[in-house]
């Protein structure tokens, strides 16, 4: 009989300590304006709900980031970094374009040895796929500790001449320990989803294997975000919307069961529009888009590090992650259940 097969017992995994990590550059729209962007404080506020927002300087890289808010997620769990099994780390903007990658980097900064690392690339649904992935390896046995970072710096590759993308992102990581907790507890569903129809929306096009980079691309400015705001926010909302009722259907819950809704920080007027045709009230939202912008698959583990403390033992917190590719995702947290 081999030990730690793959056809051992399930076991509940959820997440047992968080942390974030923000550059210290603090940039608010005012700030925007002043570099000469045609735009306004009151024009970035009332169409995207961001006030601020904090920029990684020329020596800040994700992996700077992601160990910062590595650290304060295993100061959190009260575990040492010994006790890792794995590393997922979720990034679009690793530090290096190809390789090695963020998550090897990460474990040697974090003095981890041996131990399995990745990265996963799902843009701002990356901490949703990320987190599914790494709470399987606990919940098979295969892992009984995983760090799962999600971290970007967007601000490195956007137009900042231009005023429909640049005030929208900020840089930051999220991290989360996820292990094996109380049964019932922890991740209890994974539900994701994706359609690349949409690629075109939200893109990057230089610097991959169709368009390596060169000067001309360069001069074009083609390894920078393109956008198609309305584009995108159209198509998070149709995509959400049924996406949010159907998990809700599947697991035989209603809105009122869950605590805490938990969004992706994109925009605040996606997250309203979902808020109203859903019924969720004011008490199950949190959000804190006005002070750290959108920063991409980070900025759901950073919603939980603030609000960590309020969470209630037990309590149905749902992940609602949506981005380029196009891809979505969702998940339901049963809050703590600590062994
Ligand atoms: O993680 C996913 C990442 N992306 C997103 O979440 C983006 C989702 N989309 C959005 O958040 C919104 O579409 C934006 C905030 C990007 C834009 O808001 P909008 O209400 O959809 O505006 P729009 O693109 O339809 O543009 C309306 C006007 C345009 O001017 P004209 O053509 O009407 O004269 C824009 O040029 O607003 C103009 N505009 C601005 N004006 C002042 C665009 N950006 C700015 C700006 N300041 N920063």
């Amino acid at each position: 009989m081999i030990s730690n097969s793959l056809l051992g017992p399930l076991v509940s995994a959820g997440i047992i300590g968080v942390g974030k990590a923000l550059p210290d550059n603090a940039v608010s729209n005012q700030d925007i304006v002043d570099m000469g962007l045609d735009t306004s404080d009151s024009w970035i506020t009332e169409r995207t709900g961001i006030k601020n927002r904090y920029i990684a300087d020329e020596n800040t890289s994700s992996v700077d980031l992601a160990t910062i808010a590595a650290k304060r997620a295993l100061e959190d769990a009260g575990i040492e970094v010994d006790s890792l099994d794995g590393i997922i780390v979720s990034t679009t903007t690793p530090d290096y374009s190809m390789f090695p990658s963020a998550a090897c980097l990460l474990q040697s900064r974090l003095g981890a040895r041996n131990i399995f690392a990745l990265d996963v690339s799902a843009a701002c649904t990356g901490f949703n796929y990320a987190l599914s992935t790494g709470s399987q390896f606990v919940r098979t046995g295969q892992m009984k500790t995983v760090l799962v970072v999600a971290v970007d710096c967007l601000s490195k590759f956007v137009d900042w001449t231009d005023r429909s993308v640049c005030p929208l992102f900020g840089d930051g990581a999220g991290a989360v320990i996820v292990s094996e907790v109380k049964e019932g507890y922890g991740v209890l569903t994974i539900d994701l989803s994706s359609d690349g129809r949409y690629g075109d929306i939200l893109k990057v096009q230089a610097g991959g294997s169709r368009q390596p980079m060169t000067q001309d691309s360069f001069d074009n400015k083609d390894h920078l975000i393109q956008m198609a705001g309305r584009a995108v926010f159209k198509t998070a909302v149709s995509k959400l919307v049924p996406s949010i009722r159907s998990v809700l259907e599947k697991y035989e819950l209603s809105v009122e069961d869950i605590g805490t809704f938990v969004f992706h920080q994109a925009n605040i007027r996606i997250i309203e529009f979902v808020k109203e045709k859903l019924g969720i009230a004011d008490e199950q939202l949190y959000t804190n888009i006005h002070k750290y912008g959108n920063t991409s698959s980070a900025s759901i583990p950073i919603v939980l590090d603030d609000k960590k403390s309020s969470f209630k033992d037990g309590e149905l917190v749902m992940l609602i992650g949506f981005g380029a590719g196009f891809a979505w995702g969702v998940n339901i947290v049963k809050w703590g259940g600590r062994l």
